[in-house]
């Protein structure tokens, strides 16, 4: 199955696909954390999005559009994938357009997670990402058994950079100008399922394995 997230930064599009991918068996390919892997580990890649990112920015279209071909070119998302945070402006989309045509692979489904943004402030100031397994925590809506220690493989937690709050009102405003008008690109291929994303985790994964399952049987 080939499935796109969308949704404002905050809105559990990491926290669902991770669980989603592991149910279905698929990569989880977030551009997010590309990048952020590749700043930590000092690349060429990560020297040029580092400066976008800090500011909540988006990574220029070229840089971006050419990572995701390769990864989606990689054996293991062959059989199929969820995308996190890509496309992101009308140019991305229209580039992976191409780019699952090249591969004689389709999309099946665009999933728009939808929250207030109140609650996306509250999602992202008190979300913690382990640095060992990456999976993502928050303080007060799923929190770790020992203070700052993944409960899954131990290792310490760490809150995002681009996390702070003028930087989260920028990656709002940029999500709105530039992402928004996905919705109604995707929508108007017939490609478009609307979720809402308040609520506890369990109960937007059971939304959005629904909305998935909808989408297989039309
Ligand atoms: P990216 O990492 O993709 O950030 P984002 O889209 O802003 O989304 P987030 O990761 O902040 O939020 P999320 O929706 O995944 O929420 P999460 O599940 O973590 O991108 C970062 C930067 O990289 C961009 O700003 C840009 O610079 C660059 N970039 C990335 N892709 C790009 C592209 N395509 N083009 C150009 N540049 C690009 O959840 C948040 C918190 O809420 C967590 O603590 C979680 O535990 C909690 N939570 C989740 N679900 C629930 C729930 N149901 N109830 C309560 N709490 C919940």
């Amino acid at each position: 199955m080939h499935v796109v997230l969308v949704g404002p930064p905050g809105a559990g599009k990491g926290t669902q696909a991770q669980l989603i991918a592991a149910r279905l068996q698929i990569p989880h390919v977030s551009t997010g954390d590309i990048f952020r892997e590749n700043v930590s580990e000092m690349t060429e890649l990560g020297r040029q999005a580092k400066i976008f990112m800090k500011a909540g920015d988006l990574v220029p279209d070229a840089i971006t559009v050419a990572m995701v071909r390769d990864r989606l070119a990689k054996p293991d998302a062959h059989g199929g994938f969820i995308l996190d945070g890509f496309p992101r402006t009308l140019v991305q989309a229209e580039q992976l357009q191409q780019t699952l045509a090249e591969l004689d692979e389709n999309l099946d489904v665009v999933l728009e997670m939808r929250t207030d943004e109140e609650e996306l402030i509250r999602r992202l100031s008190g979300r913690r990402t382990c640095q060992g397994c990456g999976r993502i925590w928050h303080v007060h809506y799923d929190p770790t058994s020992v203070d700052s220690q993944c409960d899954e493989c131990g290792f310490s937690l760490a809150q995002r950079d681009d996390d702070r709050p003028e930087t989260i009102r920028r990656r709002m405003q940029v999500y709105r100008e530039q992402t928004e008008p996905l919705v109604e690109f995707y929508a108007a291929r017939g490609l478009l399922a609307v979720i809402d994303a308040v609520g506890t985790v369990d109960e937007v994964t059971l939304r959005a394995v629904q909305a998935l399952k909808e989408a297989l049987s039309t």
